[in-house]
């Protein structure tokens, strides 16, 4: 029947049109991917304290890992094109426990993507790769 055929033909070109679409789209997508970024977290902890950090974002849950003095952890992840990736963390030993923003995008995407982080009883410091220090300090997150 002719209107089945005409049916056929519009699905077919719909199906088509998807088809160039979806491409398309995928292709533009792989332009805008992120460059990975590489988070390494340093036990910098006083007396010998073993330090257990827990990082999380929104989508992923990344387990408990237990750093003993001078250890350190790598991660690694692409942050997304919307620039709102964001990476939190609990650092907690012997008679503490504390929250930190490891990574935030618009904050420490300009900075590094290979990022260094020092971690003190008095908070988490980035290396500065503009003088080879850890002096870029944040306080621990209040609850
Ligand atoms: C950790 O590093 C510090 C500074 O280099 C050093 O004084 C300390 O002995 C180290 N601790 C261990 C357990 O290796």
């Amino acid at each position: 029947m002719s209107t089945f055929n005409m049916r056929n033909i519009t699905t077919l070109l719909l199906f088509l049109v998807f088809l160039i679409t979806a491409t398309t789209t995928t292709r533009c997508n792989a332009g805008f991917l992120q460059k990975k970024a590489h988070i390494h977290i340093i036990n910098n902890l006083d007396s010998g304290l073993t330090l257990t950090v827990h990082c999380k974002s929104k989508n992923s849950d990344l387990g408990a890992q237990v750093l003993p003095p001078n250890a350190s952890w790598e991660f690694h992840f692409r942050p997304n094109f919307w620039g709102t990736t964001l990476f939190f963390c609990s650092m907690n030993w012997q008679g503490a426990s504390k929250y930190t923003d490891i990574y935030v995008q618009n904050r420490d995407q300009p900075k590094c993507s290979v990022c260094y982080w020092s971690i003190k009883q008095s908070g988490p410091c980035m290396l500065n790769y503009g003088n080879n220090k850890y002096d870029i300090c944040y306080p621990w997150n209040k609850y």
